[in-house]
């Protein structure tokens, strides 16, 4: 098992990643002097796999366990299942001194944390991230909330969870294609901020696909680290860490178009970051060689890289009502070279837009 912390003064936290470690969590939690009654909340397909393992374990540390069982998918991020969490706090007699344990991907980790935020006005919570994406991205950096149905995310708190445990033997039970969208996160702090994970996920392309457990950990590792320094320096997101947003101004808007669930979020993101790389590169911030270094890896993965055919009027609305648009213009992420990163406002979206091109 390896360990490292999340540095934010008196809400700093440990992250603990390796194999067979679920049936540490009742320990864990103890040790962190947690005392109260856990909620455990997860998802029927996530509570059939894993929910036995954790629940046994919290028992056999003498806690009453209550567990709330939300429905699976990214359509159920909303404020009617936030209720359903809320009523099973307030049904299973949770008070200040209760905590939730979120079992399962960045869907129940993002509304479990944000339950736990808002709830008698905050009580603490434990991540449990069950897919790759969760484990490298979203359980680490306390970015929580519900979508609106207006728009992806737009209710939510930074709220920081108590501590963070991964196994990695989680993902021996993880689709593919959700395996994928995580892969496509850890590609990202390659780009943009760790050559060295970059090419280290060049040279291991199918370990991976195999789920080498050795070459896991190396990559959740660096994975959490990269995110843990960015957000230590700017955990509001006020500057830094807007770096984590590469290939997503594009991304995001392709995942709308496309209609939710039909491209993934993991997808869009690795179709924004191949547009993002060819833009990177027209505007000399990179070589052509490096342009196709990245496309390259994205494409070895088996993920998208064009951009599917929508008219440019629909993404530039889209794009143009992203909450990362700023005053007149939208602030675009361009990989220097690779491993770097230059922020940039971008006004004349059009142009921008119309240099998006079938990247393959
Ligand atoms: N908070 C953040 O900083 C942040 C960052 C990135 C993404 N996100 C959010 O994360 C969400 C996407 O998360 P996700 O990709 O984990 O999707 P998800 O939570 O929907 O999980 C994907 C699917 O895998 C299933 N699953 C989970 N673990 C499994 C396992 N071990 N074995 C088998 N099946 C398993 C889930 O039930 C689900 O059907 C989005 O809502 C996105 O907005 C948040």
């Amino acid at each position: 098992m390896k360990s490292l912390r999340v540095g934010l003064g008196e809400r700093s936290y440990a992250i603990h990643i390796g194999e067979g470690i679920l049936s540490g969590i009742g320990r864990l939690c103890r040790d962190l002097g947690l005392k109260g009654m856990p909620a455990i909340v997860t998802n029927p397909t996530v509570a059939a796999l894993y929910l036995s393992q954790v629940k046994s374990s919290l028992d056999s540390e003498g806690y009453h366990v209550t567990i709330i069982e939300i429905p699976d998918g990214e359509e159920y991020k909303s404020s009617s299942t936030l209720d359903m969490i809320y009523d099973g706090l307030i049904s299973g007699g949770l008070d200040r001194g209760g905590f939730i344990v979120a079992l399962g991907g960045g869907v129940v980790g993002d509304m479990a944390g944000f339950a736990a935020a808002t709830f008698l006005r905050g009580i603490p919570f434990v991540q449990v991230p069950t897919t790759l994406l969760a484990q490298v991205d979203s359980s680490v950096g306390g970015k929580t909330g519900i979508n609106h149905r207006l728009g992806k995310n737009l209710i939510g708190a930074f709220y920081q969870p108590a501590t963070v445990l991964i196994d990695l033997d989680t993902l021996d039970t993880l689709p593919e294609r959700e395996f994928l969208c995580g892969v496509a996160e850890t590609i990202k702090y390659g780009i943009v901020l760790d050559r060295e994970l970059f090419e280290y996920l060049l040279g291991t392309v199918n370990d991976l696909m195999r789920l080498d457990k050795e070459t896991l950990l190396h990559i959740v590792f660096e994975a959490c680290s990269i995110k843990a320094s960015v957000v230590e320096k700017d955990e509001r997101e006020s500057g830094l860490r807007a770096v984590l947003n590469y290939g997503h101004t594009i991304g995001h808007a392709v995942e709308t178009l496309s209609g939710y669930g039909a491209v993934k979020h993991g997808e869009a993101v690795a179709i924004g970051m191949a547009q993002a790389a060819r833009l990177s590169a027209q505007r000399g911030y990179s070589t052509a060689a490096e342009r196709e270094s990245i496309t390259g890896l994205i494409a070895r993965f088996g993920l998208p890289l064009d951009i599917p055919d929508f008219p440019m009027e629909d993404y530039l609305k889209i794009i143009a009502h992203d909450k990362k648009k700023r005053d007149d213009g939208v602030n675009f992420i361009f990989n220097q070279g690779i491993g770097n990163f230059i922020i940039e406002k971008v006004t004349d979206l059009r142009s921008l837009f119309s240099d998006c091109t079938p990247a393959a």
